[in-house]
């Protein structure tokens, strides 16, 4: 019978090596609760005393998942006061980790699922690792992605096995996850194997041939490789790390990346014992402060709520997609087609010309090729997934498609034309999306046979690395489609966002303010070299000017000025918000309009590298001549962006919270630390309250727009968090 008492199974076979099979028969997955926590240090201690008849111990799971880590829930709820507590019970279980690498007999990890964060860390702990490649099975250590490190040794055991800059750039500060020929080729782990069986087999072979394992950094003669760096000099050794990095580490108010160097740093300085005890202190740093808590609930907790479902309609079965259709084989669809041949489904990419599709389709093969370069996919991997996309010129070839995402030109004319077209070749429940990023699906709906089956998924560039879609329910579109639009996003491996339909859905819109403010600041005389870096230290991913010449000047002016002449014609005052006439003066006045142009509020090189800001602006704009707080710059963009997007919610265009936290990070960069703009609102100095007392100082000194809407003045009377009335 399973003992329920024990979330760790002990198995010695003849040769007496010692399986240990992690099972928690309490829950689907091993977690890093008491019960493990308890059972790991029963364990231990046999195996500590049954030592003499013991030869080898392996690692394993009996679940899909090697071992999922901490309870995130327990970081959430951890407070300062906690702390020591919190490190106390951390050092505790590091020493039995010790124990276990120390034990004298060779220790495996057969790694027969995912083993990230702690799932690693106890990977770590053994003497070699055999990762059973199968669907799941990746390793990494993520931590960084919620603001925290990986804690469990992960930090000391990869700086002493890979080196400081090893570690920091393929594990710590990256988070990235590896799937096993990846994770082989970094060295992450020692083998690969393709059945539960070979691992079984090649586990107890490995302890049979290596009776005196040991860590390599337990050997007498053990050097970090890379040799031991200078705390006082690394810093001057930092521009050898890749500039994303060295992005994470200046200017970024993110605290993890630079507790993790310094974690890193100091462990090479000390003994391994003390190393562990300075990289438990600068984890519960991390775990009682707040940005971990809403990185955590941003990018696990709303994210998991997205994934199962919370926008979708309930009670309609889920729709796989086989075969979809993509017309226009530009940038967006050209990447759209790829993400789903990736996924498995067969793409018909339609143009106007065979030519054009197949450039459409070249893009998948440039992608491909550059992971075959990297040793990340094999050869026979490409052809497959590049054989599922048939680039024609001819829609039917579309014929029986489950669904067809349009990304022609932005015309509504167009786009209409070429859903009349299609339609007839689809069966009535195809899904009929719209990739449009500006036109109402409302409207465009109309010019379909099945509105209730439109909808518009908004992608971003570039769609292979952009992990969001905005999901627009136009007003006609059904529950049905909806969900079906949702599963499609899933089965891509996408975050679906569900907005309402309005002008500029949630993300163009409220993106747009960001850059507005900074315009804004820009007309009023401050310094645009003080925008930039009030922008970057608020830790957005893109300083404003940049990001204004990256999407141009001249498309936004001439959206404005479409925008203003329909509201004008409405009889209402358009809302320049300061902005207008800076883009007005850049484009017409000095022709500087865009990165591509080779010229905007930046100069750029021939070779288009940006050389620095534009020095005419100083005379153009008398820049410099309004000094204001740096906090009052950030607070500007900060406040514009969490505005409108409470705004959003009182027209309901936004649905969830879980939306507005994850798509303001994902898709238009709201800064990660806040854990989305509802969570920046909330975690204001002074909560809801704190949030409008501000925002009516920042009305007071700068404009109408900040003036905080009534919904958002109400809440804050009731000292609740933002609780948003469409999500009520
Ligand atoms: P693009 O100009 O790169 O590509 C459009 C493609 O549509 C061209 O290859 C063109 O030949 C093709 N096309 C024109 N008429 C066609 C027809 N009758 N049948 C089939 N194909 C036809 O444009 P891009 O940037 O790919 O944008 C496409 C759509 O995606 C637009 O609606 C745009 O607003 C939207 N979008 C663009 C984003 C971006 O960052 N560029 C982001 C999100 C949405």
């Amino acid at each position: 019978m399973a003992d329920t008492t024990s979330a760790i199974e002990w198995d010695r076979d003849a040769d007496g090596i010692v399986t240990l099979t992690m099972n928690d028969p309490t829950q689907n997955a091993n977690t890093m609760n008491q019960l493990f926590i308890d059972s790991f240090r029963t364990t231990v201690q046999r195996l500590v005393d049954e030592r003499s008849t013991i030869t080898g111990v392996v690692v394993t799971s009996a679940k899909d998942v090697f071992f999922a880590g901490g309870d995130l829930h327990d970081i959430v709820e951890a407070r300062p006061e906690d702390a020591e507590a919190i490190t106390t019970r951390s050092n505790g279980l590091k020493s039995v980790l010790r124990q276990l690498e120390t034990l004298g007999v060779p220790v495996v990890a057969a790694i027969n699922g995912a083993a990230l964060g702690g799932g690693y860390e106890i990977a770590l702990c053994c003497h070699h690792r055999i990762a059973l490649d199968r669907k799941g099975t990746v390793v990494g250590l993520p931590e960084v992605g919620l603001g925290l490190l990986p804690g469990g040794g992960g930090v000391v055991r990869t700086v002493r096995m890979f080196g400081v800059q090893e570690a920091l750039t393929n594990l710590l500060l990256k988070g990235q996850k590896y799937r096993p020929a990846d994770a082989l080729a970094k060295g992450l782990v020692d083998e690969v194997v393709a059945t539960p069986e070979q691992l079984n087999e090649r586990a107890k072979a490995w302890i049979t041939a290596n009776p005196g394992a040991r860590q390599r950094f337990d050997a007498p003669d053990y050097r970090i490789p890379g040799g031991t760096p200078n705390v006082a000099d690394f810093a001057a050794k930092l521009p050898a790390l890749p500039a994303v990095l060295r992005k994470q580490l200046k200017g970024s108010p993110l605290p993890a990346p630079r507790n993790i160097l310094a974690a890193a740093v100091e462990s090479t300085q000390v003994d391994l014992d003390t190393a562990l005890k300075i990289e438990t202190q600068y984890l519960v740093d991390l775990m009682t402060g707040q940005i971990s808590k809403n990185m955590i609930n941003a990018f696990f907790f709303d994210q998991q709520s997205i994934k199962k479902g919370a926008s979708r309609p309930a009670g309609i079965p889920v729709t796989e997609f086989h075969k979809v259709a993509v017309l226009g084989a530009g940038m967006m669809g050209a990447g759209i087609a790829y993400v789903q041949a990736v996924a498995g489904m067969q793409v018909v990419l339609k143009d106007t010309t065979f030519e054009a599709a197949d450039r459409g389709k070249d893009y998948s093969r440039k992608l491909l090729d550059k992971q075959v370069a990297r040793g990340k996919l094999s050869p026979g991997a490409r052809d497959q997934i590049l054989a599922r996309i048939t680039p024609t010129a001819d829609y039917a070839d579309c014929a029986g498609s489950d669904a067809v995402v349009e990304a022609v030109f932005e015309d509504p004319d167009l786009k209409q034309r070429v859903f009349g077209d299609i339609e007839p070749l689809l069966s009535p429940d195809a899904l009929l999306a719209s990739n449009t990023s500006t036109l109402p699906i409302t409207e465009l709906a109309h010019g379909v046979s099945r509105p209730e089956g439109f909808i518009g998924t908004h992608f971003f560039s570039p769609v292979d690395k952009m992990p969001i879609v905005e999901i627009v329910v136009g007003e006609k579109t059904s529950d049905a489609t909806l969900a079906k639009a949702i599963d499609y996003t899933l089965a891509i491996g996408k975050m679906p966002i569900v907005v309402n339909d309005s002008r500029g859905f949630f993300t163009s819109r409220v993106i747009g303010k960001f850059v507005d403010e900074a315009l804004a600041m820009v007309g009023e005389g401050v310094s645009p070299s003080s925008i930039e870096q009030a922008g970057v230290q608020a830790g957005y991913p893109s300083a404003p000017l940049q990001l204004n010449d990256e999407v141009t000047l001249h498309l936004p002016l001439a959206v404005r000025e479409l925008t203003r002449a329909a509201v004008e014609a409405d009889g209402r005052t358009f809302d320049e918000n300061g902005a207008g006439p800076v883009l007005a003066k850049m484009v017409r006045e000095f022709g500087r309009k865009s990165r591509a142009s080779g010229a905007g509020f930046y100069d750029y090189g021939p070779d288009g590298k940006r050389i620095g800001l534009w020095p005419g602006l100083a005379d153009a704009f008398d820049s410099g001549s309004l000094e204001l707080p740096f906090i009052d710059i950030q607070e500007r963009m900060l406040f514009a962006e969490a505005i409108d997007t409470v705004r959003c919610f009182d027209e309901g265009v936004l649905r969830t919270v879980a939306d507005a936290n994850v798509g303001s990070i994902l898709a238009i960069g709201f800064p990660a630390w806040t854990g989305g703009v509802v969570q920046y609102v909330n975690q204001y100095d002074g909560g809801v309250a704190g949030f409008v007392a501000r925002a009516r100082e920042l009305a007071q000194r700068y404009g109408d727009r900040f003036t905080p809407p009534e919904s958002l003045v109400e809440q804050a009377r009731t000292a609740q968090p933002y609780q948003p009335s469409a999500t009520a």
